[in-house]
This record gives structure tokens, C-alpha cells and sequence, in this order.
């Protein structure tokens, strides 16, 4: 009896992102660099998050209306105080049929066995190189790389489904590209490939950046014969391939070079309750204050159905160099990719 509602390019609305946190404990320099995200960076006061009340009473106006999947964001989610009681609260709603995270890993050793406890299925963890003084120049906080490859190995003794996002940038990472390839492939997880992109405006993101799919899938199958196969579900982001005679995966995200609007079913929610019909949107409808004025659960259905009704996004069709660098756009560590 779930209702159905599509955009103006007819796509439905099938997966939420929630952002729970825009703070984190890496300073990424392609994504949160000290300079900007210093000491003296506003967050967000707590006042101004959701709790997991509204959160959970967002997600279910969302899986009313066909949302299936639902993924946790951040900044780094795992800093979002009681995380865990969130996901016990949401994994029991009515129409979920997936919940997942994303994370940096720097917590998840600890926490997997309580994450998976709570219901979670799947965590997709951050890891941009193998080799420590690249990993440690990119987080920019002194973390290791082994120190996020044990808390992969945690996770998956926890009974967790993890796969790996590596984000490739010209002159950053792209010399671990291979020696990810391998390593990942000898442990049987599934490593994804990532194309920089132009997100928020302090990234300094320019083509040049791009390492495109092609190049990386190339330098991969010059070692392993790769098989492609089919998307796990409609509209999925990744391109996926097989190590031939293994079962082990490896994909692509190609947000670059073979854009994905077409079937981009993802609506997202930042931590401040801001709902956003595009990771390149510049404003969002701030549903936090829709529930603080006492909207029904009718009321905010309705909301929620006329913007997701009006929406036409499809910024990485339509990516220049001229939107790269004007347009305004919200931050990743705000809205959570
Ligand atoms: P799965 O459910 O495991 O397939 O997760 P996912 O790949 O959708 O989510 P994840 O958080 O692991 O994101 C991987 C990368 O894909 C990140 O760089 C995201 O920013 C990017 N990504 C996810 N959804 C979109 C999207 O709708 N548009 C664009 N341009 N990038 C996206
Ligand atoms: N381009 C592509 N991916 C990015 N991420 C963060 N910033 C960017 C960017 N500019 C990745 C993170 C994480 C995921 C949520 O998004 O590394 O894996
Ligand atoms: Fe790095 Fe992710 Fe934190 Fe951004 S949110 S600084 S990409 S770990
Ligand atoms: Fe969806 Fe926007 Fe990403 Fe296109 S650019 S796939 S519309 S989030």
C-alpha cells in the first residue's frame, strides 16, 4: 500500500542517505582540508541535529513512499554519539529492506560487533592508499593505513558485508591503484574505484584531477582478466567486474566519465535535517523545522512527495568546467556523498 512517486525524469525514490554527523575525525585533503575546517570551523551546535527521534520519524515518511534501502553518513558516522541505538531504532522499521554505512574505519573495529548487533548489514569503509605516508598525507591526522585494514578485518569477523572505496586523484593515489587491486583481491573483499569529484567548494576539483575509469580499469586488467557482470539492483552507482574464476569483485564509480543520472533514485538528508534531491544541490528543504512546527506524518509526506515531484536533478550530465568552479554546491562532509 506503499505509494509510488517519481521526478520529473520519471525516476522513483528508492534510497535515502542520512547524514548523522558533519563532523570527522580525518581532515582528508581533498575533502575537509585544516585550512578551511580548522579550530575554528562552525559545526553544527547539537541544537541544530536532528535526534534519533526525527531521524527515525523521517525514515519512515521515506519508506512510506518507496524508500528501500537506507545508507548512514556523516562526516564520520561513528562519531554521531549512540549510533548504534539509531540503527536498532530504523532497522526495525516496516519496508527496510537494507541498511548500510559508510565510514573511514578509524572506529569500526571497536564497534562492529555492537554495529552488527543493532542490524546493520553492510558498512562500505574509506581507504585511499595501502602505503602509510600516502594514506597519512591524504587523512591528514596521523591514522594508518594498517590501523583501517584491521578494523576491515573486525568488521568482516562481525559478520558485516564490507567493501572497500578507494577515491582516486591524479599525482595523489593513483600510484596504489594496483597494489589496492591486489591486496583486496587477495582477501576476497570488494574494492570500489572512485572518480574524484567536483564536490562542495573547497576541494579545488579540476578534470585534471580525474583519473577516469578507463585508465584504472586498464591498468588492472593488464594484470587480471575481469569479467563484467550484472548491477546488484537498479540504478546501483557502481560499475562491477570479476576476477575471472574467483568470486571476488572489484567496481567503479564513474560519476565523471559515465555519469549515472538517469537512474539516481537517492534522496539525502543532512545532519541538520536539510532533505536534498542531488549530492550537487545548493539548497535543501529544511524538514527539521516542517517537524519542529508539528507537522503530521501526512503533512510531511506531502512535503516530501512535491519536492521529490519537482525534482530534475542531474548534475553530473551536465558537469562543465564552468559549473565545477561557479556553482554553488554543499559540502561532502555536510551531506555525506
Ligand atoms: P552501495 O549501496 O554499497 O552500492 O553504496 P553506495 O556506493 O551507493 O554508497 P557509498 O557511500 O559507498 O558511496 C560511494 C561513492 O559513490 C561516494 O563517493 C559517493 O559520493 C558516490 N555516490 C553515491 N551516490 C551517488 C550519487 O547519487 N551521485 C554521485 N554523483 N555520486 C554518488
Ligand atoms: N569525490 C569522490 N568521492 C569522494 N569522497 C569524498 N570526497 C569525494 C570526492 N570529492 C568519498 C569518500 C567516501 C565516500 C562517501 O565519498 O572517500 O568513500
Ligand atoms: Fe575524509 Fe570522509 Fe572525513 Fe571527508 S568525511 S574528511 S572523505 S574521512
Ligand atoms: Fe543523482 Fe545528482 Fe549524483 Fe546525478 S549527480 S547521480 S542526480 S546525486
Amino acid at each position: 500500500q506503499d505509494q509510488v512517486i517519481t521526478d520529473k525524469l520519471g525516476r522513483l525514490l528508492q534510497d535515502l542517505r542520512i547524514s548523522v554527523t558533519d563532523r570527522c575525525n580525518f581532515r582528508c585533503r581533498y575533502c575537509m582540508p585544516r585550512e578551511v575546517f580548522g579550530k575554528d570551523f562552525q559545526f553544527l551546535p547539537r541544537e541544530h541535529l536532528l535526534d534519533f527521534e526525527e531521524i527515525e520519524r523521517i525514515a519512515k515518511a521515506f519508506l512510506e513512499l518507496g524508500v528501500k534501502k537506507i545508507r548512514l553518513t556523516g562526516g564520520e558516522p561513528l562519531l554521531r554519539r549512540n549510533i548504534t541505538d539509531l540503527i536498532k531504532r530504523l532497522a526495525s522499521l516496516d519496508g527496510l529492506e537494507d541498511i548500510g554505512l559508510t565510514t573511514n574505519g578509524v572506529l569500526l573495529g571497536r564497534m562492529a560487533p555492537e554495529l552488527k548487533e543493532a542490524g546493520l548489514r553492510r558498512v562500505n569503509v574509506s581507504l585511499d592508499a595501502l602505503d602509510e605516508e600516502t594514506f597519512m598525507a591524504i587523512n591528514d591526522s596521523k591514522i594508518s593505513s594498517h590501523s583501517i585494514i584491521a578494523s576491515i578485518d573486525k568488521a568482516v569477523a562481525a559478520g558485516l558485508n564490507v567493501k572497500v572505496n578507494m577515491v582516486v586523484k591524479k599525482g595523489m593515489n593513483d600510484h596504489e591503484v594496483l597494489p589496492m587491486a591486489e591486496f583486496f583481491k587477495e582477501r576476497g573483499i570488494t574494492l570500489r574505484y572512485i572518480e574524484f569529484m567536483d564536490v562542495g567548494q573547497t576541494n579545488g576539483w579540476d578534470f585534471k584531477h580525474v583519473v577516469t575509469k578507463k585508465e584504472i580499469y586498464q591498468q588492472i586488467a593488464a594484470n587480471y582478466e575481469l569479467e563484467p557482470m550484472d548491477p546488484a539492483y537498479v540504478g546501483e552507482v557502481a560499475k562491477r567486474y570479476r576476477y575471472k574464476n574467483t568470486n571476488t569483485e572489484v567496481g567503479f564509480i564513474t560519476s565523471v566519465s559515465e555519469s549515472f543520472c538517469s537512474s539516481c533514485t537517492r534522496a539525502r538528508i543532512a545532519a541538520d535535517g536539510h532533505f536534498y534531491t542531488c549530492l550537487f544541490a545548493g539548497t535543501g528543504l529544511n524538514l527539521k523545522e516542517i517537524i519542529r512546527s508539528g507537522a503530521t506524518n501526512a503533512e510531511l509526506r506531502d512535503i516530501i512527495i512535491s519536492r521529490w515531484n519537482k525534482r530534475e536533478d542531474r548534475y553530473s550530465d551536465q558537469r562543465t568546467e564552468e559549473t565545477a568552479r561557479k556553482r554553488k554546491k554543499i559540502e561532502m562532509s555536510y551531506i555525506g556523498g
